[in-house]
């Protein structure tokens, strides 16, 4: 979805929950040149550093909770979250997440979100979870955001579990009023 976008390899993107994920290596070797990636725990952004080596100072790192973030006014054109958004059971996290998804993301920046699918677990990592479609997720947004594809995967962890998420790409529109039909 990040290649659908079509955007150029200069634009901004944040990887949010990105922990020890390799998807920074996979940016980085596709000549990705502004990239950050946000997680609440240092150890796992530490793993990834460690793992990059030089690469590693490539890339902005931010020890911070995605709700409490303050991210620079329209910063990034592609907004990433696998697996962090699905965490937020409570109705005033989500209006923190998104408030700072919105102050963060560029209009017509892309937003890809994949928390689990309505046919997903109904815990990851052991904690509770909400559970998505495409609708519900639009609804989470807002109309200011346009969905433009949505795919389910399912996912088999290390352990063989079977992990169905919806994956959904959405750019922003100038105004509400536009993202009207
Ligand atoms: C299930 S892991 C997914 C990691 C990675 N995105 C991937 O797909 O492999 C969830 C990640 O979100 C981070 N996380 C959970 N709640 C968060 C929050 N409120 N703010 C930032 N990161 C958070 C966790 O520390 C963890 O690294």
């Amino acid at each position: 979805m990040i290649a659908q976008t079509g955007l150029s390899t200069d634009d901004p993107i944040v990887d949010i929950g990105g922990g020890a994920s390799v998807l920074i290596d996979r940016l980085l070797d596709r000549g990705h040149s502004a990239v950050t990636v946000l997680d609440i725990a240092d150890a796992g952004l530490a793993v990834a550093r460690k793992r990059l080596g030089e690469r590693a100072a490539l890339v902005s790192w931010i020890a911070q909770d995605v709700t409490a973030w303050q991210p620079p006014k329209d910063a990034f054109s592609i907004w990433h979250d696998r697996a962090v958004f699905h965490f937020l059971v409570e109705d005033a996290d989500r209006v923190a997440y998104v408030r700072t998804l919105d102050r963060g993301v560029s209009v017509g920046g892309y937003v890809i979100l994949a928390p689990f699918a309505l046919s997903g677990p109904e815990r990851c990592s052991g904690l509770p979870v909400r559970r998505y479609s495409a609708e519900l997720l639009q609804a989470e947004l807002g109309p200011r955001y346009r969905l433009i594809d949505q795919k389910l995967q399912t996912h088999v962890t290390p352990v063989g579990n079977r992990q169905d998420f919806i994956w959904c790409l959405f750019r922003k529109t100038p105004t509400s009023a536009a993202a009207e039909p």
